[in-house]
């Protein structure tokens, strides 16, 4: 939630600024501003909506300085507009802050500096600590003391920048729990929320971790901790390059995303898959094998799109390995008090590696003693550095806000999971090689799915004028049928639900008439001819009925209205097929109605706040 990125260095700051901002857009986008320290004032420039508009207005300033800080916000205090847009400055005007998280107790802060006879302009959380800062800076005189001061006496989630007119060519950057790095370029340095804002300048990055403090100069940067003791901070070199955080001759990332799944998930097996052996080799899993191989129970914990892929991994890793599962949001594990018993194993997922919810139940799951095992995609991540092992799904960046072969790289690395833990228990070799090699075919089968495009797309247009979809599946593709309706409401406003199929009858069936799109996955496998039932059932009742069978099924022409055709594979592989059309059916209704496919309204890619 929300971009953050600060320049110092030998060039002109505000393009930097601004195509920091851009590259971070899809964090948060409801407005943006910049501060810039220039002839000894500080310029700030904030602006309602996305960053086009910051910049134009931006554009008409000419600014020579070469240090400044900006932001893209997603609100969480205060409206979207121009005064609630960070920076915030202090009551002198001399210090600018940009905020990424939550001051918890702001209000208590916040009526002890009115009572001091501060005032305050915007309803943000965020400027109550640029008062504080500034109250304690009148004091002392010494701005890094200051925010040290004032960050211990917050609660909540933060990442900080801050520049000060009385005190300048310098920044100073602070974190707790909402990401931040240090780009350490060739006589330069890029704060940012994270690397995508900074790759074009360095691959060089140090992640903030906790309760840290960087103070940045031209000449350096040290790194202290709240409590003022030294660090050892590590250069990691950032994994992509600039090529993947581009549309690459796509519309939008989503649909980039969408059509690089045959890469992805080839990325996720690389290297990992042994099909002779029918088995798998997980690295990172390796400190962790004896625990694995002897767990009487996994739970799974996540939020959105990775939560759904925790449901299918419920089914994967109970069918291969045996293992009983438990699949919990990570914002209902944290307050539950759950229970954990000796031999459990917490797997938490995560695309961003970032999300708040995930990050607290993490915590949680440690504080009672269990061992937590992340599959998370963003490398060098809180939650990729919180938990004690795990395996990176290697999707590559994600910028889309709506996840797409996260989720996919998510289900392929719990299947060699399964895979791995089936092995060590009572999975067969020539049922590990069964699956192992029907694995590698899973990217040509996705080829053959994008080929269809056109055809969803008409589905598509036919559809995007309602105003509610089902979605029903029952099996492994009963969470794909959550996900395609989350996809759908996220993209295009339209309501949707998911629901196993068999449960249709126990109330949802009560919306079915002629208006209603009915998408069902009806592929074949044990429980088809019952799925078959309740695809009657919809058309007895008139609904539309948007089928996803596997080819050859003629029958399945019978009722459907529509049919989208998807190649045969075994049923625990099924989901990384099956939600390929679901995809593409939510981007094109979005793309029919004209929405903002890759930045929807109110959402942000990755939720660092509770
Ligand atoms: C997915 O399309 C959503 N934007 C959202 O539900 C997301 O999956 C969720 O916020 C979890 O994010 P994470 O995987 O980065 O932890
Ligand atoms: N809580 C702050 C605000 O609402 C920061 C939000 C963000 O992370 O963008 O302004």
């Amino acid at each position: 939630m929300c971009g953050i990125i600060g320049y110092i260095g030998d060039k002109p700051v505000s393009k930097i600024l601004i195509n920091g901002l851009k590259r971070m857009e899809y964090r948060g986008y409801d407005s943006a501003g910049i501060s810039i320290l220039q002839d000894n004032k500080i310029y700030t420039i904030k602006k309602k909506g996305k960053v086009a508009e910051l910049e134009k207005m931006v554009n008409h300033e000419v600014f020579h300085s070469n240090y400044g800080i900006a932001h893209t916000r997603w609100a969480t205090h205060g409206y979207p507009n121009d005064i609630n847009a960070h920076p915030h400055l202090d009551n002198s005007g001399d210090i600018s802050i940009v905020h990424n998280g939550i001051i918890e107790n702001y209000s208590v802060l916040k009526t002890k500096l009115l009572s001091d006879g501060y005032s305050f302009k915007s309803e943000t959380d965020t400027e109550v600590l640029a008062v504080f800062i500034g109250s304690i800076y009148e004091k002392i005189k010494d701005i890094e003391t200051s925010i040290r001061l004032a960050l211990r006496e917050v609660d909540g989630t933060f990442g900080l920048l801050v520049l000060s007119k009385r005190e300048p060519e310098k920044l100073i950057a602070a974190r707790r729990g909402s990401p931040l790095l240090l780009g350490v370029g060739n006589g330069e340095y890029l704060v940012a929320s994270d690397a995508s804002a900074v790759i074009q300048y360095t691959k060089q990055v140090i992640y903030l971790n906790d309760n840290e403090i960087c103070t940045i100069s031209h000449d350096g940067y040290s790194i202290k901790t709240i409590e003022n003791e030294d660090t050892e901070p590590i250069i990691e070199e950032i994994e992509f390059d600039l090529e993947h955080i581009e549309k690459g001759g796509f519309d939008h990332f989503m649909l980039k995303e969408i059509f690089e799944q045959p890469d992805t998930i080839h990325d996720a097996f690389r290297g990992r898959l042994l099909v002779d052996e029918g088995n798998v080799k997980l690295g990172g899993l390796n400190a962790v094998i004896e625990q694995l191989r002897n767990t009487d129970r996994i739970i799974i914990t996540a939020c959105g799109t990775s939560w759904h892929s925790g449901l299918v991994a419920e089914y994967l890793i109970e069918s291969l390995a045996g293992v009983s599962v438990e699949v919990e949001y990570a914002s209902e594990f944290r307050y539950r008090n759950p229970i954990i018993n000796k031999n459990d194993i917490v797997f938490a997922i995560s695309q961003s590696g970032e999300t708040a919810d995930t990050l607290a139940a993490i915590k949680e799951a440690k504080q009672k003693g269990a061992i937590v095992l992340g599959i998370v995609n963003v490398v060098g991540s809180s939650i990729a550095r919180e938990t004690d092992a795990g395996v990176y799904i290697h999707a590559g960046p994600e910028i889309g806000v709506a996840s797409t072969k996260a989720f996919t790289s998510q289900l392929t690395v719990f299947t060699l999971i399964a895979l791995l833990i089936g092995r060590m228990r009572n999975l067969s070799k020539w049922e590990g090689q069964k699956i192992a090699k029907e694995i590698t075919l899973i990217p040509d089968k996705i080829r053959y799915i994008l080929e269809q495009k056109d055809k969803i797309k008409e589905i598509a247009n036919i559809y995007s004028k309602v105003r509610n979809f089902l979605y029903l599946g029952r099996g492994y593709n009963f969470p794909v049928a959550l996900e395609g309706a989350l996809k759908l409401k996220e993209i295009s406003y339209i309501h949707a639900e998911g629901y196993p199929a068999a449960e249709m009858k126990h109330g949802p069936i009560a919306l079915i008439d002629e208006n209603m799109p009915v998408v069902i996955i009806a592929t074949k496998d044990e429980i088809y001819d019952k799925v078959f039932s309740n695809i009657e059932e919809v058309k007895a009742r008139k609904g539309k009925i948007i089928a996803i069978a596997n080819v050859g099924d003629e029958k399945i022409c019978e009722v459907a209205d529509h049919v989208i055709y998807i190649p045969e594979t075994l049923p625990v592989l099924t989901p990384l097929l099956s939600v390929i059309p679901l995809q593409l059916l939510a981007y094109y209704v979005a793309l029919d109605l004209n929405c903002d496919i890759d930045k929807p309204r109110n959402l942000a890619k990755s939720v660092t706040v509770e």
